[in-house]
């Protein structure tokens, strides 16, 4: 797939939060209900999504890598963001897809802006140019404290080069999301995710139902 000048007429929901916040599970799981509910769904993640995508990542998050100037970490994200939504998610969403992102803008804010403190307005432009200004419809911010979500990522064998960072550069970067959440509070909803799984799970599916019945009713209706 390449460009698409289509208008997007999809959904585009993007999970967001913390190391160890869960949203990895609870997007596959959102995605196996929204499958349920009818809708044509697209999972995917960043920094990834595409084969060039993908490789930025391994690039980005391989813990081996030389020191990483927090510019050169934003402009390789947004280069993958870039290829990813020029691909990927565009022409989906012209698809009348619903596109379910694991991890998006929101995190570029929170962990280049908040977290390694380059200029949120250089990035908010940067990142405007990458994305061509398209902007989610729904964010969850699966959020947890960070000693709880660092606890978690150590007991999964799939640590990379950020979960290494201090615990004072995961704060800023949790802080970073509350920001952002209060400034867009139509866009992004708060989840504790520091409850069980399944009560998680359970939240997602209530809160995604009423924002479907409210914001998208009858639409994309396809498997
Ligand atoms: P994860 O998706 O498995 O959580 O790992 C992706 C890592 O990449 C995570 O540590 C956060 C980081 N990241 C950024 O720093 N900025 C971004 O814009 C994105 C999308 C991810």
């Amino acid at each position: 797939m390449g460009r698409t000048s289509r208008k997007p007429t999809g959904i585009f929901i993007t999970l967001e939060g913390g190391e160890g916040s869960g949203k990895t599970t609870h997007a596959r799981r959102l995605c196996e209900w929204l499958r349920t509910q009818g809708l044509k769904v697209l999972h995917t993640r960043e920094p990834g999504g595409t084969l060039l995508a993908e490789q930025l990542r391994n690039l980005l998050l391989d813990k081996s890598a030389e020191t990483i100037a927090p510019e050169t970490e934003a402009w390789l994200i947004l280069a993958a963001r870039r290829q990813h939504v020029d691909h990927v998610i565009k022409p989906a969403l012209a698809d009348g897809m619903t596109v379910v992102c694991d991890r998006f803008s929101d995190s570029t804010m929170a962990y280049q802006g908040y977290g390694r403190g380059l200029d949120l307005r250089v990035l908010e432009t940067m990142n405007d140019w990458a994305t061509g200004k398209l902007v989610p419809h729904l964010t969850l911010l699966f959020d947890v404290p960070v000693a709880v979500g660092l606890r978690r990522r150590q007991q999964t064998s799939s640590q990379n080069r950020l979960d290494r960072e201090a615990k004072r550069f995961h704060e800023k970067v949790r802080s970073g999301f509350h920001a952002l959440a209060r400034r867009e509070p139509r866009r992004i909803t708060v989840i504790d995710s520091a409850q069980s799984l399944e009560s998680v799970t359970q939240t997602v599916e209530e809160l995604v139902m009423n924002w479907l019945k409210t914001h998208h009713a009858g639409k994309s209706r396809r498997r």
